[in-house]
């Protein structure tokens, strides 16, 4: 597949049809992370792609530094998920003029030139943010509704679309306020970190917006270590669905969370064929979500893959 040029494929050398994808990970910061990973390699695998596998451990320079060794090893397709949003138009120039395909997954670029890539696959993060609110809003509340945010990485695009989506929707309920937010870098530590503060320097929190499950299951930490009751004295709302998060929604310790599809493998590996192939793929391919109240998360918990 990447003709006289060394593939970078190691000893077991793919054949000459085989496609060479080089991914690079943004990380292993959450439980959607790891579930995320394990899809793309089992998708590589039953395709019969052979997988290079970068994880850039949540630094841009570091998945800068290797989708530059994509190209160097002459890969067929790259695929990666951004860290942040700014910043990959010379990298991709670089791509674009090597002519390896790029392929977007999970979060997208702010980069104008939409020419420097083929396609984006994943999430609508924006109206997860909206799926969020609406439920809060729905809930009907008539008193004043003091929120604290936990923010996702910050300049990642599912931090900037779920805080932007969640302000449209509770503009429209005067009485929800957000009255502080900061970052806990989508992990279990941060969210704990974060909610640690708040709760000292906010004196009445109503709920906690958590960009994630992984900060709201450290959010939980937190609120019980200061004797409280996480999802009754402090409504919980998050984002993903993972395994985790969905026991403490059925626990009751969560009261709302908006799915995030992690399992993006197997579509991930249909647009690296096509694209390899010279063939016309749609520009955006959006992934199909729902969101889980306590009821719905207890009667999926047992089928529930990640
Ligand atoms: O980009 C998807 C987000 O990244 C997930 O919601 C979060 O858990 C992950 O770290």
């Amino acid at each position: 597949a990447c003709g006289s040029a060394p593939s970078g494929g190691g000893e077991a050398a793919a054949g000459e049809d085989t496609i060479t994808l080089g991914f690079s990970q943004v990380g292993a910061e959450s439980g959607w992370r790891s579930a995320n990973t394990q899809s793309i390699q089992d998708s590589a695998a039953e395709a019969g792609i052979e997988l290079q596998f970068s994880d850039a451990q949540q630094k841009q320079e570091n998945q800068i530094r290797a989708i530059r060794s994509f190209i160097q090893q002459r890969v067929d397709v790259i695929a990666f998920s951004p860290v942040v949003e700014t910043g990959w138009d010379t990298v991709l120039q670089e791509a674009k003029r090597a002519q390896i395909p790029v392929v977007l997954t999970d979060r997208s670029v702010d980069s104008a030139d939409t020419s420097l890539y083929a396609t984006f696959l994943g999430s609508d993060f924006i109206e997860e943010g909206r799926k969020a609110g609406q439920w809060l809003v729905d809930q009907g509340d008539t008193g004043p509704v003091n929120v604290v945010e936990l923010q996702g990485t910050t300049g990642a695009a599912p931090a900037i679309d779920r805080k932007e989506g969640f302000a449209e929707v509770i503009a429209g309920a005067p009485n929800i306020q957000v009255v502080a937010s900061q970052t806990g870098d989508f992990t279990r530590s941060g969210g704990r970190q974060v909610m640690e503060a708040f709760l000292v320097s906010q004196p009445d929190i109503d709920v906690v917006y958590a960009h994630n499950d992984d900060m709201a299951l450290g959010a939980i930490e937190a609120i019980e270590a200061a004797g409280r009751v996480p999802g009754q004295d402090i409504r919980i709302i998050s984002v993903d669905a993972v395994k985790d998060g969905m026991q403490a929604l059925a626990d009751g310790k969560i009261n709302f969370i908006v799915e995030c599809n992690p399992l993006l493998g197997a579509q991930l590996m249909d647009l690296v064929e096509a694209v390899h192939a010279g063939e016309q793929v749609p520009a955006r391919v959006v992934t199909e979500e729902t969101v889980f109240d306590q009821q719905a998360a207890i009667a999926a918990l047992p089928t529930r893959l990640y």
